[in-house]
């Protein structure tokens, strides 16, 4: 029979783990969690995801009903919904906090009193289109709110200005043949700063600061993928994943561990610096010694002056990296996508294109074939 849990009935998971494996020296904040699904029939691949839903903080939350004007017992209704719920349980479960638009900002111009209105007014008629959008992107809800402290929209109006909150999807950094009950998460926390304020990421704040420990109350689902180990084990496998991008690949090669899988496994890692961003270190030296991982090549960007990067490596390996390709390698990358999976798409055509002896053009057809037959898969994000 098929698990009950999904997407639009997630399970009540215990978070059983919370770890941080970046070193308290580090500029990031890299942690690891085990989540349990005891209990909830739920099982997984390696490569697949989870998706958690996330609670905004209640400080932020206070703060915006503060700035708003409304106790939070005001009845909303979330379009859609059957019946209306107090405004406080929307902001906290069902909205996003972040991402105002100009018409919200029209909203509150409409709204507004008669200074306000006109410093609003400025800003709807701004003429520079880079100007105008910088300026919004600096800003949440509580900043508008704050910003122009005459202008109210209803419970209403502001709940529906703003967009649902949505589940967060996390790379499974755990082999369900090691551990069919447990999913472990490797997650970058995300604090930065716009407008002079502290700024959270909902979901990966939400797992480190607030989820509760032990309590089964972590709303989960498991999103299948098709990223994935290849179905035939003795298929070489070369896997590039700098950051957080690694956790899958600790999935694959705790699988490989697992089921005594000792075919080639190649691990490209990267991160800031070696004594506080190497995520999991022992654990591949335990790898490298049973055979479970057979070749790691770092790149610790910050440790030297000029910055080193997976892709850099590659291309040092370059010819052996050519060898595994034509002996049959398949080819993963996971992690950030808007520069490092280009950086390292470009490497790999790259290092086709000069080890086969090919034209750029070849080297395109080539890793479109690559791809085609399943042995390019990306998990970026
Ligand atoms: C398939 C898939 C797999 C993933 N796997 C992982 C994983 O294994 N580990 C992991 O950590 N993440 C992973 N992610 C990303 C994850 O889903 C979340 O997007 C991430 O944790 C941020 O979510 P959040 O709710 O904490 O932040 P949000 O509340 O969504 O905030 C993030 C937003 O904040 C803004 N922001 C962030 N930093 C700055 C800055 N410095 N300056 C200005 N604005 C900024 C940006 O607008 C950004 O979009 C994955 C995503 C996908 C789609
Ligand atoms: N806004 C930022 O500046 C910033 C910084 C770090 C993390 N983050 C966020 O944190 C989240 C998770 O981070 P993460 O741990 O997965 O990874 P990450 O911290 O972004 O990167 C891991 C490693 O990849 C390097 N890197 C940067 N650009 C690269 C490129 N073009 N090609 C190859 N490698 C590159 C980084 O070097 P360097 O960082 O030394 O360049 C670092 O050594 C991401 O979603 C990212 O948006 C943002």
């Amino acid at each position: 029979m098929a698990a009950p849990y999904d997407k639009t009935n997630p399970f009540a998971a215990r978070l059983v783990e919370r770890r941080r494996l970046s070193s308290p020296a580090s500029q990031k904040e890299t942690v690891h969690f085990s989540v349990s699904l005891a209990g909830s029939g739920l099982s997984y691949k390696c490569g697949d995801s989870l998706g958690v839903f996330p609670t905004n903080s209640a400080p932020a939350v206070d703060a915006l009903l503060k700035a708003a004007g409304f106790s939070g017992l005001e009845p909303v209704l979330i379009p859609k919904d059957p019946a209306p719920i107090p405004l406080r349980e929307a902001l906290s479960r069902r909205l996003a906090l972040n991402g105002p638009t100009y018409k919200f900002v029209q909203l509150l111009h409409d709204r507004a009193g008669e200074a306000d209105r006109a410093r609003l007014a400025e800003r709807i008629a701004e003429s520079d289109p880079e100007k105008k959008k910088a300026w919004l992107e600096q800003r949440e809800f509580i900043d508008l709110l704050e910003e122009f402290p005459t202008a109210r929209p209803t419970a209403q109006e502001l709940i529906e200005s703003q967009r649902r909150l949505m589940p967060r999807l996390y790379s499974i950094a755990s082999s369900p043949a090691m551990h069919p009950q447990e999913i472990h998460l490797t997650v970058a926390v995300v604090r930065y700063e716009t407008n002079g304020r502290r700024r959270e990421g909902v979901c990966s704040t939400y797992l480190a600061d607030r989820a509760r420990m032990g309590e089964s109350d972590l709303p989960v689902f498991v999103a299948e993928s098709h990223f994935g180990l290849p179905a035939d084990d003795s298929v070489p496998i070369i896997m590039v994943g700098p950051g957080t991008g690694v956790a899958p690949f600790r999935s694959f090669v705790q699988d490989r561990a697992a089921r005594g899988v000792r075919s080639p496994a190649w691990l490209f890692f990267g991160d800031q610096r070696k004594d506080h961003d190497f995520l999991y270190a022992d654990e591949w030296a335990g790898h490298l010694k049973s055979g479970a991982l057979t070749r790691l090549d770092t790149a610790f960007s910050r440790d030297q002056e000029r910055k080193v990067y997976v892709q850099d490596r590659m291309r040092e390996n370059a010819a052996e990296l050519w060898k595994w390709l034509s002996d049959g390698a398949a080819f993963y990358v996971c992690g950030d996508a808007k520069r490092m999976a280009k950086d390292v798409d470009a490497a790999l055509h790259a290092i086709v294109a000069e080890q086969g002896g090919m034209t750029p053009e070849a080297a395109v057809e080539w890793v479109k074939q690559l791809k085609k037959d399943g042995r390019y898969q990306r998990d970026v994000y």
